[in-house]
C-alpha cells in the first residue's frame, strides 16, 4: 500500500494536482470515486506570504477529502520555507508537496517549478530547509528533467530522499516536452530503483490497464492520474476496481455523467458563487461530454453558459435527445 511518512492511503491511486481543476469541488468527487490520495492545485509561496485572499482560500481542505496533499511553488528557499510553515500550522492538509514540474515560462523564469530540476544540490538545500521547519511530511512532484540533455531524475530524487523528503512523484516528461510526446516510464523505473522513499509514477496513465502496468512493470508505489480523470472521475473508480479485482467496469451512462457534472457544479457554486462557478464549469462540461455522440452540437452553447439553469437545461435536453436516439436504435436492432 502507499504510505507517505505516517499517512497511509487506502489504495495506490492518486489524483494529480491540476491548476484550475483540483479545488475542493473536484477533489471531493475524486475522493468519493475512491482516490487513495488527492492533490490540490499549486499555490504560490509568495501569494501565501502576502496573505493574498484567493491563494489563502485555495488552502481550504474539507475533512472528507483527507488524506490530501497541498502543493506550493516558488523559486527561493526562504519563501518556500515560510510558506510551508504557514501550510503546516494553518491547514489540515496531510502532506506538503513542492512543485518541481511546472513547465510554464511565467513560473520557470522565477526559478520555480521545473527550473529546480537543473540542480540537485539546490534541491537538497531547499528540501532539507523545509523538512527541518515543518511537522507534516514533505514530498516533491517533479518531471524527469529539463530537456533531453539534462535528465537528472535519479540525482534529484536522491537529493529529495537525503534531505528528508517523504516521497517523490515523477512525471515521465521533460520540461521542454510540456505535455507533448510520450512519458518515459523507464526513467521512472530508474528512480524507483535508486531511492528507498515511495515513488509515485505519473504520465500517460489513460486506462485502468495502464495503471496496472505502471504498478507492475515499473514497480512504483503509487500511480498518479491527471488528464484521464478530467470530466471522468469514473476513471479513478474503474482503476481501483480493476487493480483490486481484474474486472473492467463499464463506462458510465451519459445521464450518470451529467448527474455528476451537476454535483460538481453545485459544489463549485458553493465555493465560488454562481457567476465564477458557471464560467469555470464550461471547460468541465466539455470534458464530461467527451466521447458522447453529437456533443459537438452543444459546444457553442457550453461556451455561453452564464447560469446554473443554462447548464442544467442544455445538458439534460442534450441527454434526453441522446437517450431517445439510443432507444430508437436498440428498438430497430430488436
Ligand atoms: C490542467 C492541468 C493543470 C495542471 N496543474 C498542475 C499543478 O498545479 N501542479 C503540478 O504539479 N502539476 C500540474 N499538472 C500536471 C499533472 O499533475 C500531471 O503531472 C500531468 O498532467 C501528467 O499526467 P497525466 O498524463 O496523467 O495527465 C497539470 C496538468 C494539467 C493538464
Amino acid at each position: 500500500m502507499l504510505k507517505i511518512g505516517p499517512i497511509e492511503m487506502k489504495n495506490q491511486v492518486v489524483l494529480a494536482p491540476m491548476a484550475g481543476v483540483c479545488n475542493p469541488a473536484f477533489r471531493l468527487i475524486a475522493k468519493e470515486f475512491g482516490a487513495g490520495l488527492v492533490c490540490a492545485e499549486m499555490v504560490s509561496d509568495k501569494a501565501i506570504l502576502h496573505k493574498n485572499e484567493k491563494s489563502l482560500s485555495m488552502l481550504y481542505v474539507d475533512e472528507r477529502e483527507k488524506p490530501l496533499s497541498l502543493q506550493i511553488f516558488g523559486g527561493e528557499k526562504e519563501t518556500l520555507v515560510e510558506a510551508a510553515k504557514f501550510v503546516d500550522k494553518n491547514t489540515n492538509a496531510d502532506i506538503i508537496d513542492i512543485n518541481m514540474g511546472c513547465p510554464v515560462p511565467k513560473i520557470t523564469k522565477c526559478d520555480a517549478g521545473a527550473r529546480w530540476l537543473l540542480d540537485p544540490n539546490k534541491i537538497y538545500d531547499m528540501v532539507s530547509a523545509v523538512v527541518d521547519e515543518v511537522d507534516k511530511p514533505v514530498t516533491v512532484k517533479m518531471r524527469i528533467g529539463w530537456d533531453e540533455e539534462h535528465i537528472y531524475a535519479v540525482e534529484n530524487a536522491q537529493a529529495v530522499e537525503r534531505a528528508g523528503g517523504a516521497a517523490v512523484a515523477v512525471h515521465g516528461r521533460t520540461r521542454v516536452q510540456m505535455y507533448e510526446g510520450t512519458a518515459d516510464w523507464n526513467i521512472i523505473r530508474e528512480v524507483k530503483q535508486a531511492v528507498g522513499i515511495p515513488v509515485i509514477g505519473n504520465g500517460d496513465v489513460k486506462t485502468p490497464q495502464d495503471a496496472k502496468r505502471m504498478l507492475d512493470e515499473i514497480g512504483v508505489d503509487g500511480v498518479m492520474i491527471g488528464r484521464a480523470a478530467l470530466g471522468n472521475p469514473w476513471m479513478l473508480y474503474r482503476t481501483i476496481h480493476y487493480l483490486e479485482t481484474a474486472e473492467l467496469l463499464p463506462d458510465p451512462t451519459p445521464r450518470e455523467k451529467i448527474d455528476v457534472c451537476m454535483i460538481h457544479l453545485d459544489r463549485l457554486i458553493k465555493l465560488k458563487g454562481e457567476n465564477v462557478a458557471v464560467r469555470e464549469m464550461r471547460k468541465h462540461a466539455a470534458w464530461y461530454l467527451k466521447g458522447l455522440r453529437g456533443n459537438g452540437k452543444i459546444r457553442d452553447q457550453i461556451n455561453q453558459f452564464e447560469t446554473r439553469e443554462d447548464v442544467s437545461s442544455t445538458l439534460y435536453a442534450y441527454i434526453e435527445e441522446l437517450e431517445a436516439k439510443m432507444a430508437e436504435k436498440s428498438a430497430s436492432v430488436v
